[in-house]
């Protein structure tokens, strides 16, 4: 079953007509779409002054333009990590090539983004404990879930259901975490008609 998806998915985008292009500019909008009032260039920014470097994780890395961004500005003060199905043409510091759910993530990492694919991605639940295991001491997690189709609204081809989003949301409510702070939020997008729920976000802080 896995290997299916994985399958559909190496496909879909081995043929390079699904958008997978990012850039840090294109990430802030996202970011601010989500709620958050800082920018993760400022985040990242303060995370090096306070510690000397950053270790950031993309998954889902798509082309790693993001990644690559953030590699020009802050050089070798920055680690840059992306994971994917496929190995990008731009390449960060360290590409971890392969099925996210599968795969080991390296440990202590400050920040974790991920935009535009854990829908794909699949089992919500696996992946936010995955990446809780992952985080540095103060580490933070940015993960947003596609829930509707942006164009059209209801189900498209890989959005997660409403299994997954109440499991998302029960982890929330339970602070299945402990230590960690979780919180998560929707998001409202449409155009002038209507405006439907597109996403559920996620936002992982590791305080111990
Ligand atoms: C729509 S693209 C988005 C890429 C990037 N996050 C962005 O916003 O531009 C989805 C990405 O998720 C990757 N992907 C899909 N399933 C995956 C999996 N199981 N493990 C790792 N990456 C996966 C795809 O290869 C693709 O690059």
């Amino acid at each position: 079953m896995r290997e299916e998806v994985i399958k559909k998915y190496v496909e879909k985008y081995s043929l390079d007509v699904v958008d997978n292009h990012n850039s840090l500019g294109l990430y802030e909008g996202f970011f601010k779409n989500i709620g958050f009032n800082k920018t993760i260039k400022g985040m990242i920014s303060e995370k090096i002054e306070s510690q000397g470097k950053a270790k950031v994780m993309d998954i889902g890395s798509g082309d790693c333009g993001f990644l690559h961004d953030l590699k020009q500005i802050f050089g070798e003060k920055i680690e840059t990590i992306g994971v994917d199905l496929l190995v990008p043409e731009k390449k960060p510091d360290k590409i971890i090539p392969g099925d996210a759910l599968e795969i080991d993530f390296p440990k202590d990492i400050d920040f974790v983004f991920s935009f535009r694919a854990l829908h794909e991605i699949g089992e919500p639940e696996k992946i936010v404990e995955k990446v809780y295991n992952c985080l540095a001491k103060n580490g933070k997690a940015f993960l947003s879930f596609r829930t509707a189709d942006l164009y059209f609204g209801g189900s498209g081809i890989g959005e997660i259901g409403e299994k997954e989003i109440q499991q998302l949301q029960k982890m929330v409510k339970d602070g299945k975490f402990g230590g960690f702070n979780v919180k998560g939020f929707e998001v409202v997008v449409g155009d002038d008609k209507e405006s439907i729920v597109a996403g559920v976000n996620i936002f992982l802080e590791k305080d111990n």
